[in-house]
């Protein structure tokens, strides 16, 4: 372990052997590390509002995602968990609980949902089923936002060096994850309102140090 401190929540990083440059000895040097791999990430699928080809919403899309957001840094980006976790599908369920996601996201479009409501649920699912061995949250608010912005709409700009940390806003947040564990989306859908950008062609050629899952803070 890197010294990392205790944050309610949060997947334990147990396991370093994946870290790619093992001159990292501090947790802080690992967050600017991953936080700087997430940023080119965010600059590829947000600053102009991505294809459908570029970000097509497929299992293995999903999964190329979390490899672009942590491939620098962590070896086993983009690969499923094999241990059980607190949270999450058991590991043998990941494959298939992702590519029911899929359908859900196929049939919530034609359902004619709101996509801010389709966003939410998807952030949720994504989180819930935890298929990474780490990334997991930053992850899925990354999936939301090129959701959103797939359909022209603004991204959802989490504070995310508050939410990777203890503060009271990772405390709303949890619990907000916890209700939708429980069926009740409201409070995470309130808090994507809160931290919707809100027009996307004002937006800088560079997304700023908060975003979806940009900064430090894990
Ligand atoms: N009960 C829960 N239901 C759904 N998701 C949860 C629950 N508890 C925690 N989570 C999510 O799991 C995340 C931790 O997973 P992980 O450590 O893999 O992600 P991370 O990107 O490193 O962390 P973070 O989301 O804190 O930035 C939490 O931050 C939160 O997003
Ligand atoms: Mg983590």
């Amino acid at each position: 372990m890197l010294g990392e401190p205790e944050i309610p929540g949060q997947t334990p990083l147990t396991d370093l052997s994946g870290l790619r440059d093992a001159s990292i000895r501090t947790i802080a040097v690992l967050n600017a590390r991953e936080a700087e791999n997430i940023r080119r990430a965010a600059v590829r699928y947000l600053v102009a509002r991505p294809s459908r080809r570029l970000a097509p919403f497929d299992a293995a899309w999903f999964r190329a995602l979390h490899r672009e957001m942590f491939g620098d840094v962590w070896s086993w980006a983009g690969e499923f968990r094999r241990h059980e976790t607190n949270i999450g599908s058991p590991p043998h369920r990941v494959s298939v609980d992702l590519h029911e996601l899929v359908a859900d996201l196929h049939a919530w479009v034609e359902g004619g949902m709101p996509v801010p409501e389709q966003a939410t649920r998807l952030h949720h699912r994504a989180v819930q089923i935890h298929p990474f061995p780490n990334g997991n949250g930053r992850w899925s608010r990354m999936l939301a936002s090129v959701w959103l912005r797939r359909h022209g709409l603004g991204v959802v700009m989490w504070p995310e060096s508050a939410i990777g940390g203890v503060s009271p806003v990772r405390a709303e947040y949890l619990e907000a994850l916890r209700a939708a564990d429980r069926g009740d989306i409201g409070a995470l859908q309130s808090m994507h309102v809160r931290f919707l950008e809100d027009v996307p062609s004002s937006r800088p050629q560079h997304p700023p140090q908060s975003g979806p899952g940009g900064t430090p803070g894990r």
